[in-house]
């Protein structure tokens, strides 16, 4: 007898199913101190959560006045500190409509002007071409879309002309990795090279690192050189690039080893043509 090895799913069911497994984990972050510390620091005028990198970067790209969308913003919690830092507008994109409520939510709190707009990433409405000077992605984004030139290609759509993509994310060495920390020096079980989605039933509470029984997730490896590549064929000049040796998301045991591992970067790319 021979077995027939399961189909990969479609870039669009996947989109689907992460969809619906990111607005089923909104109710699991919404239960966490994280976010109470949130809506306790949102009320409080000129409250940012960015951390000093992504402050000093963002401040050298200069905030003020200009019009700023993040992409995948989950609770918004950094778009409203970029508004808090200066920002004329800031537009929130996700497709998770748990989570752009709680936006709205934080938002509230310190009588902040954002817009929270619930939409899969590459089906923004056209009204919101050329509309920004800055788009902003943060740690966690790239492996949830399977198809990474369609995201660039939105990215540089939304952009004015001469407008930046910053970018701050995980370092894809990380998919290598497993993000719990088991004690000992970090052992990789993975391929950097791996193609095939990685699926995961184990939902995504990672602000508690707590498993639940939850709709399937399908994470895709992109290699730095993909992003990078990627970036150059939209039709971006790179104008940043700078690897860290820092945890963003869910590695601080694997921060301070010996021989450290990069964990986190900055890419900042401008919109050319
Ligand atoms: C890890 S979270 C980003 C977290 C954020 N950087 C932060 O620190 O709060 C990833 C977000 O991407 C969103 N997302 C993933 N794929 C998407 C897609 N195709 N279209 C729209 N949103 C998407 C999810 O709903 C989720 O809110």
């Amino acid at each position: 007898m021979s077995l027939t090895p399961p189909k990969a799913p479609t870039k669009d069911a996947i989109v689907a199913a992460n969809r619906d497994s990111w607005n089923e984990a909104a109710a699991h972050h919404r239960d966490h101190d994280q976010y109470k510390a949130l809506l306790k620091g949102f009320a409080e005028p000129g409250f940012s959560m960015l951390d000093d990198v992504m402050t000093e970067r963002l401040k050298t790209i200069g905030l003020e006045g200009k019009t700023v969308a993040q992409l995948c913003c989950n609770n918004g919690r950094e778009a409203l500190s970029i508004k808090n830092l200066g920002a004329a507008s800031v537009t929130g994109f996700d497709f998770a409509e748990e989570f752009l409520a709680q936006g709205r939510e934080l938002a509230a709190a310190g009588g902040i002007e954002a817009d929270f707009v619930q939409t899969e990433i590459n089906a923004i409405p056209a009204d919101y071409d050329g509309r920004f000077d800055l788009a902003v992605v943060t740690i966690g984004v790239f492996g949830w879309q399977p198809d990474l030139a369609a995201f660039f290609a939105t990215a540089r759509r939304i952009l004015k002309p001469g407008g930046r993509l910053f970018v701050y994310e995980g370092h894809p060495i990380l998919n290598m990795y497993d993000d719990r920390d088991t004690g000992g020096p970090p052992q990789a079980d993975e391929s950097y090279f791996r193609s095939d989605p990685y699926r995961s039933d184990n939902g995504l509470d990672y602000w508690a690192q707590q498993d639940y029984e939850a709709k399937p997730n399908y994470w895709t490896f992109h290699k730095m050189s993909d992003v990078i590549m990627g970036l150059l064929r939209a039709g971006f000049a790179l104008e940043d690039f700078e690897e860290f040796p820092h945890n963003i998301g869910s590695h601080a045991h694997m921060e301070n080893q010996p021989h450290q591992l990069p964990l986190s970067y900055v890419l900042v790319g401008r919109k050319e043509g």
